[in-house]
């Protein structure tokens, strides 16, 4: 990865966290966002720690805003080269909260974040022969029914089936997205890494923390190796001709026939334009 720029979403914590250090061990420049400043600098001294030669940078946002999706993006838009981009910030919410842009949180955060910044990127990959998007998505898909007519969970909101929902998103939009890429030489794929013991879901408020902090002390597998499909997906030579794929422990699993609807792939595609603006 020496000489290589990385852009990961979600790297002040969990496993954009790890993946970041060993990309940068590996001899990446990480360039990263975060939302907080102090978080953002207790990562930065991680990333300097790791490969003190790059000169790693971070740019601030809220991702569950499109204003601030754009505006960052823009920013990172003008680094010298991107050869990677992890789409990988998300979480879990316990109770429908609306942005004042009037988007729900779950849907604004997990899957228009990963497509507003992927689409704004996506003329600086293109002149990156090879470049490679990630997209942490989940088995939790798999729970995942798209009602388009109800995308903001208006009628319908139950945390646990609209963070599913954002991970079949996620799934949707990297088969749309490696459409659009065919014939380019640029990959995009996503992943499941596994139920993993990260800070995920701590913040999600009522019986949904309780029930994932338990989960997660009884059955959750280390950062560690919850960050290994994301660097296989970001640095293995054995996936540079693989595109439009759900990995799972670093193969390709299919996914439910829901994420595999290249009809609702193209729809949410236009949907998330008309929302977005972009794409
Ligand atoms: N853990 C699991 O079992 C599991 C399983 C399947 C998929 N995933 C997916 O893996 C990805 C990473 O999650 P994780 O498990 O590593 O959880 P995590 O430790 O909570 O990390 C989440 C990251 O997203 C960032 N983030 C959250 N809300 C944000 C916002 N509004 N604006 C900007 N950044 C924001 C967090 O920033 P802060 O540091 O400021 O909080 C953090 O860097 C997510 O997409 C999640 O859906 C996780």
């Amino acid at each position: 990865m020496k000489g290589k720029t990385v852009v990961i979403t979600g790297a002040t914590s969990g496993i954009g966290e790890i993946a970041a250090i060993h990309l940068a061990k590996q001899g990446a420049r990480i360039v990263f966002t975060a939302r907080d400043r102090k978080r953002a600098d207790a990562t930065l001294a991680k990333l300097n720690k790791a490969n003190a030669a790059a000169s790693h940078a971070v740019h601030l946002a809220d991702l569950s805003l499109i204003a601030e999706q754009k505006r960052v993006a823009a920013d990172i838009a003008r680094e010298p080269r991107i050869d990677v981009l992890i789409n990988n910030a998300g979480a879990l919410f316990n109770r429908r909260i609306e942005t004042s842009e009037g988007l729900e949180m779950t849907f604004a955060l997990n899957h228009m974040s990963f497509f507003t910044i992927t689409n704004i990127l996506l003329p600086r990959l293109k002149e990156t022969p090879g470049a490679r998007i990630v997209s942490t998505s989940s088995r939790a898909h798999r729970r995942g029914k798209l009602d388009f007519s109800d995308l903001q969970s208006r009628k319908d909101f139950q945390g646990f089936r609209t963070y599913s929902n954002s991970k079949l998103c996620n799934i949707l939009f990297t088969r749309a997205l490696a459409k659009r890429l065919a014939g380019t030489g640029i990959i995009a794929n996503c992943l499941h890494p596994g139920f993993v013991a990260t800070r995920f879901g701590d913040q999600s408020g009522g019986f949904l923390q309780y029930v994932v902090a338990i989960a997660k002390s009884l059955i959750a597998i280390s950062e560690e190796d919850g960050a290994k499909t994301i660097l296989h997906l970001a640095t293995s030579p054995d996936v540079t001709s693989v595109s439009g794929e759900y990995f799972s422990e670093c193969k390709v699993e299919v996914p439910t026939v829901e994420a595999r609807n290249d009809a609702d792939a193209e729809r949410l595609w236009q949907e998330s334009v008309k929302i977005a603006g972009v794409g």
